[in-house]
């Protein structure tokens, strides 16, 4: 069985994990203190997300030096002994690889703006403007950067533009131009010699753009430019070159790409095997529920949908990727998600139980789950103002709806509240104490005030917990090879609440039932009555197999197969 399907990945956001210097900022040493709660969790493999030399416009998603260690978080050695720590413990760790672009201060750029001559000029994207009406100098093309406004930047110097598909001061690099391939194939080398198992990389399927730019859309006024940077050809080439260059000389090496809006079609092609390039991809077709089609904050849809949608995603998504062969991580949050009790269950009185009922859908989901911190005591969104917005693309995202969409300011500020990244990077709650044991002093982001009793020491304390739980499904699923591997098949797929489905691998059958709503319901189980079940796992409690199945409020089961019945009459 693949290594890559086996493991359990715990993701670390480290400017809000854990502060070992008391400013007030998540470091390495305070991961290096928290290693042995994550092992027990039973995970085996840490997904860090970047802890690179950054501009911090993007919180490290904008990269100055790939081969340095942001000194807010600490210095190589800090970084070398957490590696070192993490292996002593039997797990692995996993890089953020963003190669889309590098920030504006990294020594690329820089050259490149010093020089236009320099051949660093070429690792980037730039073009002369246009002229509009009074000679007014216009951006190259109607590009909308993913996080609002135009995707260019004006060089003064040169009056030429270059362009920035996020934030402004993170320049996308040329990927046509094999130096730049080349350079980030050194800089996956060193962290791969360095012992690093792998990587997770950032907006992989946009590295390549169509040939002469063309205007997005109807190209009158900014619209994002999907068809033009969204897994072209070329990115799939630049891929596969990248694993016969770089991936296939490190046998165990795991990779996982994130991309925007990737098909279901793109995510079998980066993942099958037989194409030589990722372990996986995740897919954001469950996390964009509600959305309009241009994304989180295309309000459009009124971000209402029903369970009944939540199960077709997931078993279109689940038997489509199967079917083709290729493979996923599966994932409830993120960095960039509202928590994941807020956003699909109940952060009310059903928190507990509605972590719960994800948990085990991650767990036991065909593809290779994926946690984020703070998920396993079920944290959840925040109640911001404002003024405790931090993240880049809330801000300018809350003028982009008032300026582009007409929306009144009242509006404009629901729904970043109730979609912005923010909610996921409040300090993971490790105690009652003052700034809930996250550091001694303020935090440089809000704590969640309902840290006084979501924390994880009471967590620790409490009769089945779900840090308990977590433990028991990610027990289960790692020595289950039905769970890691085996083959999904829908039950009474119909059912407007319960998402029910078998996994099965040669012997071994286990059947999964949640319940995905806040209601008391039943769910008919005959499709597969010519078994024995027996409970093997239980939210509320183990309770013995029916035809008709009542269920509690985001209540979860997981059978076994036992016997057949048509084995016992034979
Ligand atoms: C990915 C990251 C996100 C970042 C963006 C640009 O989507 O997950 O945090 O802002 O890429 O690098
Ligand atoms: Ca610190």
């Amino acid at each position: 069985m693949d290594n890559f399907k086996q493991r359990i990945v715990y993701q670390i956001w480290p400017r809000s994990f854990k502060d070992s210097n008391d400013d007030g900022i998540g470091d390495l040493r305070g991961i290096i203190s928290k290693l042995d709660y994550i092992r027990d969790l039973g995970s085996d493999t840490i997904w860090l997300s970047p802890i690179y030399a950054t501009g911090n416009k993007d919180y490290g998603y904008d990269i100055d030096d790939y081969y340095s260690i942001n000194p807010e978080y600490g210095t190589m050695d800090d970084f070398d002994e957490l590696l070192a720590e993490i292996k002593k413990r039997d797990m692995e760790l996993v890089m953020d690889l963003v190669a889309n672009h590098t920030s504006d201060q990294h020594i690329w750029f820089q050259k490149a703006l010093e020089d236009p001559n320099s051949p660093y000029r070429d690792y980037y994207i730039f073009r002369k403007g246009r002229t509009g009406k009074n000679g007014a100098s216009l951006p190259p093309n109607n590009w909308l950067s993913a996080f609002g406004g135009s995707a260019w930047q004006k060089d003064e110097t040169s009056d030429e533009y270059y362009l920035t598909m996020f934030t402004p001061n993170q320049c996308d690099l040329n990927w046509e131009n094999e130096k730049v391939r080349e350079g980030i194939h050194d800089i996956m080398r060193f962290w791969l010699d360095k012992g690093v198992l792998g990587f997770r990389m950032d907006v992989i399927n946009t590295i390549a753009k169509r040939e002469g730019l063309p205007p997005a859309g109807k190209g009158k006024k900014l619209d994002f430019p999907f068809e033009h940077i969204v897994s072209l050809p070329k990115s799939h080439d630049y891929i596969r070159e990248m694993h016969e260059k770089v991936l296939s000389h490190y046998p165990h090496v795991f990779t996982v790409g994130e991309g925007m809006v990737t098909s279901i079609d793109d995510l079998i092609r980066y993942t099958d095997p037989d194409e030589k390039k990722l372990n996986m991809m995740f897919s954001f077709d469950l996390h964009l529920i509600g959305c309009g089609p241009l994304g989180k904050f295309d309000f459009r849809k009124g971000y209402l949908w029903s369970v009944k949608e939540m199960k077709e995603i997931l078993f279109n998504l689940q038997l489509k990727v199967q079917e083709g062969g290729g493979w996923i991580g599966n994932f409830m949050s993120n960095h960039d998600q509202p928590r994941q009790v807020s956003r699909f269950g109940d952060d009310g009185p059903f928190r507990r139980k509605s972590a719960k009922a994800l948990a085990l859908l991650n767990m036991t989901l065909r593809g290779t789950p994926f946690l984020y911190q703070g998920e396993e005591i079920g944290m959840t969104n925040c109640p911001f103002d404002m003024e405790d917005w931090r993240d880049f693309e809330a801000i300018n995202d809350y003028q982009v709806l008032q300026d582009m969409m007409h929306l009144p300011k009242f509006a404009a500020k629901k729904i970043i509240q109730k979609m912005t990244r923010d909610h996921a990077r409040t300090p993971v709650q490790w105690s009652s104490e003052k700034h809930a044991g996250f550091s001694t002093v303020e935090p440089w982001i809000k704590v969640n005030p309902n840290y006084t009793s979501i924390n994880v020491e009471a967590e620790l304390k409490k009769e089945n917990s779900l840090i308990d739980f977590y433990k028991e499904i990610i027990a289960l699923r790692k020595s289950s090879p039905a769970l890691v591997d085996g083959y999904i098949t829908a039950v009474n797929r119909p059912h407007p609440y319960v998402m029910a489905y078998k996994r099965i691998y040669n012997d071994e059958t286990l059947l999964v039932v949640i319940n995905l709503s806040g209601k008391n319901t039943e769910i008919s189980l005959e499709e597969v009555m010519t078994s024995h079940w027996a409970c093997e796992i239980g939210t509320y409690e183990k309770r013995p197999f029916e035809a008709n199945l009542p269920l509690y409020p985001y209540e979860a089961l997981i059978y076994r197969k036992t016997q057949s019945l048509d084995k016992i009459t034979k």
